[in-house]
């Protein structure tokens, strides 16, 4: 499961780091296979959960008979037995009476209710799960779930927990502050490189930092043909970005105007990672001239603002001072809900537009832009 829109991004990672084998991506569900299946695949980043697929369909009806189909499907279409070897495989059974929970989302217009869905989950499940496991809410060793989204339904049985979606370096958190598995895709879209300097100038409590600092953590560099170039194809797990002939050694910067949220990212940032930051206006960095390689980062939307008329001149200001900040070549990612006032300023700059990834954020349309300064 991935946030709506990061869809794609998500496939590239699983491909990328995994070797997964992409099989289907949409609605926020991304489906692959793997040859070998390991804890690695708690690595992702990009992801908002993972699930060993039960069994899935696009074909509902939305009528009553596909509780029934449902019932069936858990019932017949899934090894239960086989996907709880793999799951305990990855996440060690707890000691003492297994607990299990099933868990069903709904969206759409079905003539049936959320409730009656999962009575067919649970009415497939009989006699799939040991008896001895017990019902459990809060902390349930296994959890099962059902997401049917119009006539799409998706069964399976999760291997990612709360810390997937949240990540447990992230102690310090105020309202507009990025979900950190955005944040892991625009620092993808940043197609970061040995050696770069990079820069979140609006950095809030530091998520985008955080995110390049991890994605490069244990990840060896191979040399892939071209000069300069690098592919990020190996396991995570050891070793930290930075460290060490083959390391990556990126610079790290960010700053924020608000000295409460600089406090915020040196909290959050503490443990991973050697980090400059610093209060300042993003509009008059304290920074050299072409000095920087990427710059990732969200500025405030127009609701965080005293005014909406507040974004036309700020953006500009922004991106005038990131023009003189950035290298030549260098990338900029960010994410906006404005996306004409940027894109104008871009286009004054004369930067080139790579790519556009729309997202929602609380509700609201927003775009990922990725530039490049010819
Ligand atoms: C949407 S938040 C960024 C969230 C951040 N990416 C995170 O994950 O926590 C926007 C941030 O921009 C900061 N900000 C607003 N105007 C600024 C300026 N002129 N210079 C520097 N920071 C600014 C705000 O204080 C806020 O922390």
């Amino acid at each position: 499961m991935v946030h709506p829109g990061l869809e794609a991004i998500a496939a590239e990672e699983i491909a990328e780091t995994l070797g997964g084998e992409v099989k289907k991506s949409g609605l926020g569900i991304v489906v692959f296979r793997l040859a070998d299946i390991d804890r690695d695949v708690l690595n992702l980043r990009t992801t908002e959960d993972v699930f060993l697929l039960a069994w899935g369909t696009d074909e509902l009806s939305y009528r009553a008979v596909d509780l029934e189909r449902m019932r069936r499907w858990t019932d017949k279409d899934a090894d239960w037995a086989r996907l709880l070897q793999i799951h305990h495989g990855i996440r060690p059974k707890p000691k003492g009476r297994p607990t299990y929970r099933l868990v069903v989302q709904k969206s759409g217009t079905h003539a049936y209710r959320r409730v009656d869905a999962r009575k067919a989950l649970a009415r497939g499940l009989t006699g799939k799960l040991p008896a001895s496991w017990n019902h459990a809410e809060e902390n349930a060793a296994v959890e099962i779930w059902l997401t049917i989204q119009g006539a799409t339904a998706i069964c399976g049985l999760r291997l990612s927990d709360r810390s997937m979606r949240h990540r447990t370096y992230k102690v310090e958190h105020f309202p507009a502050s990025l979900r950190p598995t955005l944040a892991a895709a625009m620092v993808r879209l940043a197609d970061l490189k040995p050696m770069q300097t990079i820069l979140d100038p609006l950095c809030g409590a530091g998520t985008i930092l955080a995110e390049a600092a991890l994605a490069t953590r244990g990840r060896h560099l191979h040399s892939v043909g071209g000069e300069g170039s690098h592919s990020l194809p190996s396991p995570w797990g050891r070793g930290v970005g930075g460290e060490g002939p083959g390391g990556w050694n990126l610079t790290l910067l960010g700053g924020d105007i608000e000295p409460r949220h600089v406090h915020f990212a040196e909290a959050n940032l503490r443990k991973l990672a050697s980090v400059q930051l610093s209060t300042w206006d993003a509009r008059d960095l304290p920074l050299e001239g072409a000095s920087v390689d990427r710059i990732i980062c969200n500025p405030p939307f127009g609701k965080q603002l005293s005014s909406p008329g507040e974004i036309g001149p700020l953006y500009r200001a922004l991106v005038r001072e990131w023009d003189r900040a950035l290298k030549k070549r260098g990338r900029v990612v960010v994410l906006v809900a404005e996306a004409s006032e940027i894109k104008g300023a871009a286009q004054s700059a004369g930067w080139r537009q790579l790519r556009q990834v729309g997202v929602r954020i609380l509700g609201q349309r927003a775009v990922i832009l990725v530039y490049r300064k010819d």
